[in-house]
């Protein structure tokens, strides 16, 4: 089953909380936050506060995509502001497995993300402690990049690694998607895709979410 996370980075920050239902009306089923830190990334977007005031407005799991440095020091307060799944990079994390318990502890879903250029075998090890796998297939910074083509053999691998250990862990796609380059994704083994751009950039949000959708499932 495939599930289209879309990432509230390309919204209208002046109404999100339509914007929100938007898309879950839509057929959304996760709602993509973007916490970034001006470090570890090259911008800055929104912190926990922004998590606290979308929580009463949907329904949906909110799957808070942390790219900043020291996640461990703001991991509580995106879990009560009412984060559902919490994803830290690997690239960022000194201590991964402390993370994850961190965020298991506090009653969240851990996930790890791998930007582009890291191998998925580094999680090897953390793999039958983790909820989700997020895979960037855009360097991390910014919404509307071009999807990086060269991701979708990792895609692959990761999903043997999950199939042979026999775990439940989701893989997660994030940057570029759109309803031509979710298909190898899908088709690789992926089942959850985040979409900004190719979701808010549009006047027809549900038509856009639901062309991405369809094309994810052929
Ligand atoms: C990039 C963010 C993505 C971004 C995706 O650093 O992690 O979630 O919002 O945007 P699009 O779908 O436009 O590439
Ligand atoms: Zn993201």
């Amino acid at each position: 089953m495939i599930k289209i996370a879309p990432s509230i980075l390309a919204a209208d920050f002046s109404k999100l909380a339509e914007e929100v239902k938007a898309v879950e009306e839509a057929g959304a089923k996760i709602i993509h936050i973007d916490v970034m830190d001006g470090h570890f990334v090259p911008n800055i977007t929104m912190g926990p506060i922004v998590v606290d005031a979308l929580r009463p407005v949907t329904n949906l799991p909110l799957d808070v995509h942390l790219m900043i440095e020291n996640p461990d020091q703001y991991i509580e307060e995106f879990v009560k502001a009412g984060a559902d799944y919490i994803t830290v990079h690997v690239e960022a994390c000194r201590h991964l497995h402390r993370t994850i318990q961190l965020i298991r502890s506090l009653g969240a879903k851990p996930g790890v993300v791998l930007n582009p250029h890291t191998p998925v075998e580094t999680i090897q090890h953390v793999l039958e402690d983790i909820d989700l796998v997020l895979l960037m297939t855009v360097n991390p910074g910014f919404g509307g990049q071009k999807f990086i083509h060269s991701v979708v053999p990792k895609i692959e691998t990761l999903a043997g690694m999950i199939k042979e250990k026999n775990l439940n862990v989701e893989i997660e796609i994030d940057g570029g998607i759109n309803a031509e380059t979710i298909k190898p994704c899908a088709q690789a083994g992926a089942s959850i895709f985040v979409a900004g751009s190719a979701i808010y950039g549009q006047e027809d949000r549900k038509a856009a979410l639901q062309s991405i959708l369809t094309a994810g499932e052929e």
